[in-house]
C-alpha cells in the first residue's frame, strides 16, 4: 500500500461520513430547497460569524466568486505572488471578472499591511485602481504558514484605509484555527468575505463555503449559476461537508504533529525542511523530479513542486506508520 502525501485533497469519506451522505435528505438546491444544503450553509455561516454562506463546488470557484463580487471589469486586485488564485486557478480572474493581479512577493507567503500600503498606488488614470485584497491562510506554498492574528487585523485595517475589500482564501483555514487555538468566526471578523474547503483536510468528497454578508452572498447566487455551478440534489455531497465541520476539526492536530514528525525525522537524515506550523511540508532536494520518482517507487507518493522542492501534506488517510515509511524512503536516497 502506497503512502499519499502529494495533498490534503486525496482524502476519501470515512464509512461515517458515506452513510451520513446516503441518508441525507435533499431537494432541488437551486430552487433553495435542499434541507441539507441549507442546513450546511446555516452551520458554516454560524461558525463564521458572518451572515450567510453559500456551498460552491470548489475553493476555486469559491474564489472566483469572490473577485467577481469585489471587482469591475478593468480593476486590480491584490495577493501575494504564490498566491493560489494567481497561480493555479487557469488565469480564472482575468477571464471572469477581468480584473488584472498585482503581486506582491515575499518569503513565507505572508503579506504585511506595510507591503500593502507599498503596492497599492493612488488614484490616476494611468493605473487599474486596486479594490480587493486577498489574502490566504493557511498559505499553500507559502508552506502552511498561520497568519498571526494580529497582522490579520493589520491588514484589514490598512484595507480599510486604502479603500479595498477584503477577501480571505481560507482553503485550510481550520488547520489555522486548530494551530492558533482562534475560533474561526474571530479569524475571519472583518473579512468582507472568505472561503474553506471541506473536501482538504477536512475529508469530505467535494465542496467549499464562501462566507459574507446576506447582500454578498445572493449576489454570490447569482454568479455560481452564471458558471454553471447552480447544483440539483446537492445535499448529498453537502451532508459529507455537514459531517466533516462537524466530526474532523480538531484531528487537524494529528497531521500538525504528523508534519513535524515527519520535519524532524528529514531533518535528522540530513535534508533541509522548512518547520512546519500545520500539515505541509516542503524538502529542498537537488533534482526533485527525479527523486519524486524513486520515492514513488518506494511506495511515498509526493510533488516536486519546483526543481528543487518537494511538498508533503499530511491528512487523516496517512498514519504515523506512513510517515515513518516516508522518512526511510527519503534516507534511501542520500
Ligand atoms: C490555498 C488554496 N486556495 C484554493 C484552492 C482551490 O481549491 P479547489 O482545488 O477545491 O479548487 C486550493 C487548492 O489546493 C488552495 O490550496
Amino acid at each position: 500500500m502506497h503512502v499519499d502525501l502529494r495533498s490534503d485533497t486525496v482524502t476519501r469519506p470515512s464509512p461515517a461520513m458515506r452513510k451520513a451522505m446516503a441518508h441525507a435528505e435533499v431537494g432541488d438546491d437551486v430552487f433553495s430547497d435542499d434541507p441539507t444544503v441549507n442546513a450546511l450553509q446555516d452551520y458554516a455561516a454560524k461558525l463564521a460569524g458572518k451572515e450567510a454562506a453559500l456551498f460552491v463546488a470548489s475553493g476555486t470557484m469559491a474564489n472566483q466568486i469572490a473577485i467577481r463580487l469585489a471587482t469591475q471589469p478593468g480593476d486590480a486586485i491584490l495577493m501575494e505572488a504564490k498566491a493560489h488564485p494567481f497561480n493555479y486557478e487557469a488565469g480564472a480572474a482575468a477571464v471572469i471578472s477581468g480584473v488584472q493581479t498585482h503581486l506582491i512577493a515575499t518569503e513565507d507567503g505572508l503579506l504585511t499591511a506595510d507591503d500593502v500600503r507599498s503596492t497599492v498606488r493612488g488614484p490616476n488614470d494611468h493605473f487599474a485602481p486596486a479594490t480587493l485584497l486577498c489574502v490566504e491562510d493557511t498559505t499553500n506554498r507559502g508552506g502552511g504558514g498561520v497568519y498571526p492574528k494580529t497582522q490579520l487585523n493589520e491588514l484589514i485595517a490598512v484595507a480599510k484605509e486604502l479603500g479595498l475589500r477584503t477577501h480571505l482564501d481560507g482553503a485550510r483555514v481550520f488547520n489555522a484555527v486548530v494551530a492558533s487555538g482562534i475560533a474561526l468566526d474571530q479569524r475571519l471578523k472583518g473579512f468582507d468575505t472568505a472561503s474553506f474547503c471541506l473536501s482538504k483536510g477536512l475529508g469530505a468528497p467535494v465542496g467549499s463555503l464562501l462566507v459574507g454578508s446576506a447582500a454578498d452572498m445572493a449576489r454570490a447566487r447569482r454568479i455560481r449559476k452564471m458558471l454553471g455551478g447552480g447544483m440539483r440534489q446537492a445535499g448529498i455531497i453537502a451532508a459529507g461537508g455537514l459531517y466533516a465541520l462537524e466530526h474532523n476539526v480538531q484531528r487537524l492536530a494529528d497531521d500538525h504533529r504528523r508534519a513535524r514528525m515527519l520535519a524532524t525525522g528529514l531533518t535528522g537524515h540530513g535534508f533541509e525542511v522548512r518547520a512546519p506550523e500545520t500539515n505541509i511540508v516542503y524538502v529542498a532536494i537537488d533534482n526533485a523530479a527525479e527523486a519524486q520518482a524513486a520515492l514513488h517507487d518506494r511506495g511515498i507518493w509526493c510533488i516536486a513542486v519546483a526543481k528543487d522542492s518537494i511538498r508533503l501534506v499530511t491528512h487523516m488517510d496517512v498514519d504515523d506508520g506512513g510517515i515513518s515509511r516516508t522518512i526511510d524512503a527519503f534516507a534511501a536516497l542520500r
